[in-house]
């Protein structure tokens, strides 16, 4: 793996690329935009924007579609609140469209003959669509890569991830003042941990401290990558003692791992029992909002002990995951500053630092001839 960074200080700051990224890199792209349980109920909705576009994602009589939030008639936005359980209603003169985005309400129709002749000519444009397990995914041009051949080996992951999805214990949208790609960039690396995370991180002892107890994981050559961490044995045997009580769950594994899901999701869990899922938002070039959901996973048969055991487990993760965050946040901050005013590559650690490189080198690809 090359040691010295493939991206320069410009991709990180100037806004030139940046609006190329949104041209190009995530227009191209399968992009993560939700979960499918978060919108089961007809006409539940969520607004994202991919690209500078703004996307609906709309439960439409029980299917997932996307749309373009941009009336057919005039322009108008169709929604204009975050998310919520609303028709495809135009707030503005009223036009409603069916589930397939075809104008079938148009207040004074006769208005409007080329309209109510052929409706279908003024659909509300859509976007590809597609899911793994409760993940959905759009794509804003349409490519050669279906979902299940963009994702690769993270489709089962994300597949077995959604099956005992449970409570969402939290969920917050966080600003952090520095490029999306340093906000990446720095959860792929665990190097910073012991000087960032040095309270919270570092005083946990869930972990095993062995070396070649951290693995990364680079399966092709779409971006996507993973590191799984080992449990520390001897902690690992003081749980089993309580896992009868805890019950079982669908996808239980012995570590954490971490899922990049290229280029701006991350999905991370330890043994199953929890996951934390992460949307990297580029808000401008030099501003991110981190949208971070955690959910419990239905455990059967748990034991009223158990039950009380993972509330606190539940408890002390929520917390503790928002510490991690603010110090991530300035790390962050810092790295974005240093890099206003370096013209040098970054070095690569070769191990440590390999998912970087990995990141780095698809982020090039998937700009092409763009950079
Ligand atoms: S702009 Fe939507 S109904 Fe007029
Ligand atoms: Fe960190």
């Amino acid at each position: 793996m090359q040691q010295t960074a493939t991206t320069l200080p410009q991709h990180y700051t100037d806004t030139p690329i940046y609006e190329l990224e949104g041209k190009y890199l995530f227009s191209s792209l399968w992009i993560f935009v939700g979960m499918a349980n978060e919108l089961s109920k007809p006409n539940d909705y969520l607004r994202i924007e991919i690209g500078e576009r703004d996307v609906i994602i709309q439960n439409c009589g029980g299917r997932l579609r996307a749309f373009l939030n941009s009336c057919s008639h005039r322009h108008s936005a169709i929604h204009d609140q975050a998310c919520g359980n609303r028709k495809l209603i135009c707030p503005y003169h009223g036009w409603s469209y069916d589930n397939e985005g075809i104008p079938t309400g148009i207040p004074g129709k006769e208005d409007f003959p080329q309209v109510y002749a052929h409706p279908e000519r003024f659909a509300l444009r859509q976007f590809e669509l597609s899911t793994a397990g409760h993940f959905i995914f759009v794509r804003l041009v349409p490519g050669d890569a279906d979902l299940k051949a963009f994702l690769g080996e993270s489709y089962d992951f994300l597949v077995n991830a959604s099956l005992g999805l449970d409570k969402k214990m939290d969920e917050y949208n966080e600003s952090i003042g520095a490029n999306w790609k340093v906000v990446i960039e720095n959860a792929l690396e665990g190097y910073h941990v012991p000087m960032v995370h040095r309270a919270t991180l570092g005083a946990i002892k869930q972990f095993s401290t062995r070396r070649q107890d951290i693995v990364d994981h680079m399966p092709d050559a779409s971006g996507h990558s993973y590191m799984v961490h080992k449990a520390d044995e001897k902690w690992l045997r003081k749980w089993r003692r309580f896992e009868t009580s805890l019950g079982r769950w669908p996808f239980k594994f012995d570590h954490y791992v971490h899922q990049l899901i290229f280029p701006n999701l991350t999905v991370t869990s330890f043994m199953g029992y929890s996951f934390h899922i992460q949307r990297f938002h580029p808000d401008a070039v030099d501003q991110t909002t981190v949208h971070s959901r955690i959910y419990s996973v239905h455990c059967e048969g748990q034991t009223e002990q158990g039950t009380s055991i993972m509330r606190t487990v539940y408890e002390e993760g929520r917390r503790f995951t928002r510490e991690v965050f603010a110090e991530d946040r300035r790390a962050c901050e810092n790295v974005f500053h240093g890099l206003r005013h370096a013209d040098w590559p970054a070095v690569l650690g070769k191990n440590m630092e390999q998912r970087i490189g990995h990141f780095q080198h698809n982020y090039l690809k998937s700009m092409g001839e763009n950079t």
